[in-house]
């Protein structure tokens, strides 16, 4: 069982950008941030549900095709569930629709908690206020033999990263300068002493990098 860690970051190593607004809740930049991940055949399926066999099936679909394999829950931050575009919408379930792709249980770190939401699929939103190993255990105990995925965004990654609690990061590190928004590596100095380290190029230009203990 391990705990892993799966982003796209640009060469300049933003996570994500920080101008998302109610009429643009992605910002300018994300699409060209994950439009390579996006394009594959399995996040073609598993996240827009076209089972045409419809995308791209080279290095970056091995990497999606493993993004899924082997989870058995997950821990996630506020913003990347949405709760920091949507604080008084009670109503709010996530970006993911009503089948969103996880299967499994989701922890949402929050300070403002709210009722579990269980969806149809076998995704259940838990929300909590932990620390890092009460929700990793929460999540564990849920994953059984099945690994962890810390999902994101970069500031709770990164909070875990820095803890020394994870086994697996994998980042697609996408050609782009996108100058803004919030870095992955910040305070991360001498990380790979901990890990052993390989690369792989995909045809899209992205270059994966996967960090193992
Ligand atoms: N590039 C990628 O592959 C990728 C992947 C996933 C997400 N993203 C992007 O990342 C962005 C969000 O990332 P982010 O770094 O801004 O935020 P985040 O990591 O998703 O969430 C941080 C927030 O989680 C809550 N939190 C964190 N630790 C907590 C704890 N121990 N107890 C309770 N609450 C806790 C706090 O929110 P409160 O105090 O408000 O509750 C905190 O501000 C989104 O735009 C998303 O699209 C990118």
């Amino acid at each position: 069982m391990a705990v892993r860690v799966d982003l796209n970051i640009s060469l300049d190593g933003f996570a994500t950008t920080t101008d998302q607004t109610p009429e643009n809740p992605f910002g300018d930049d994300w699409g060209r941030l994950v439009s390579a991940y996006v394009a594959t055949r399995t996040m073609q399926e598993r996240v827009f549900h076209d089972t045409s066999g419809a995308g791209t099936t080279g290095v970056d679909e091995k990497y999606a095709s493993a993004y899924f394999e082997g989870i058995g829950a997950e821990v996630m931050g506020a913003a990347m569930f949405g709760l920091h575009e949507h604080p008084n919408d009670p109503d709010w379930r996530g970006w993911w629709g009503d089948e969103p792709p996880f299967h499994y249980p989701v922890y949402v770190l929050t300070h403002t908690p709210r009722p579990t939401i269980e969806m149809a699929n076998g995704t259940t939103f838990v929300f909590l206020a932990a620390t890092l190993t009460e929700a990793l255990d929460r999540a564990r105990d849920d994953a059984g033999p099945r690994d962890v995925r810390i999902g994101g965004g970069p500031t709770v990654v990164r909070d875990y990263l820095r803890a020394g609690l994870v086994d697996q990061l994998h980042v697609a590190i996408v050609p782009i300068l996108l100058g803004r928004g919030i870095r992955l590596w910040d305070d991360l100095r001498g990380l790979e002493a901990d890990y052993s380290v390989m690369s792989e190029v995909a045809e899209s230009g992205t270059i994966h990098v996967t960090f193992r203990r």
